[in-house]
């Protein structure tokens, strides 16, 4: 299939986020892979005009490597939860306001089901990751972690919606568990596991 992936190429990680930029740098690196973030190169954030993880994954990817000359990897991932009919979903840096403030956006997730009256908690993470070549086609990867909300908030590790987040069979949220556990069982780790399968170079 691709195999266009090897050991010593250096890639842009298609994002702004810090959060994700160092998860992903930490997957890619046991691999021989050097990343380097958007951000840290000053390329700009394109207008997520996508209707899916999928196709904002792919927008983020194209324009990084059609502005850097270099493979790139952009993650489109968010919290969907059940009975807010998979809401924020896409929308989840959004529910951060301008300043990103995760807490607002637990807040508020945490209200709206309240609000709904809803007694189910169940929510899921899920992470599409898109690998760009500059003068190739794009293949968009998918990941899925099931978990459940808890409210308040527990834990300082991770990022964005991590401390109310408590993945299936544990009892620590994503904002309490040791960094290592959580990209062993990711949406971006599972998402990621697809993109390597699929580089025969790497395997
Ligand atoms: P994006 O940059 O539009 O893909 O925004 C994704 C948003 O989803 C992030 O800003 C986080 O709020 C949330 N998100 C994605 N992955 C994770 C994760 O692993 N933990 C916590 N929040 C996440």
């Amino acid at each position: 299939m691709m195999g266009d992936l090897k050991r010593g190429d250096r890639i842009v990680i298609a994002t702004h986020n810090e959060g994700k930029a160092s998860e992903l740098a930490e997957l890619f690196a046991p691999l021989g892979i050097e990343t380097v973030s958007a951000g840290a190169l000053g390329l700009k954030e394109p207008e997520e005009t996508g209707e899916s993880f999928a196709e904002n994954a792919e927008v983020k990817a194209e324009a990084a490597a059609a502005a850097s000359g270099m493979l790139a990897v952009a993650d489109d991932s968010g919290l969907e939860v059940a009975s807010l009919g998979g809401a924020p979903g896409i929308h989840s840096a959004r529910w951060g306001g301008p300043n990103k403030d995760f807490r607002l956006a637990m807040e508020r997730v945490n209200r709206e089901l309240e609000a709904s009256g809803a007694t189910d908690r169940r929510a899921n993470f899920t992470c599409a990751l898109a690998f760009a070549q500059p003068a190739g086609k794009t293949l968009v990867f998918t990941g899925k972690v099931d978990g459940t909300l808890v409210w308040p908030p527990r834990g300082t590790r991770g990022f964005g919606y991590d401390p109310i987040f408590v993945p299936d069979g544990y009892t620590e949220t994503f904002g309490e568990m040791d960094p290592a556990l959580k990209n062993e069982m990711s949406h971006r780790m599972r998402a990621f596991e697809k993109l390597i399968l699929s580089n025969l170079a790497l395997r």
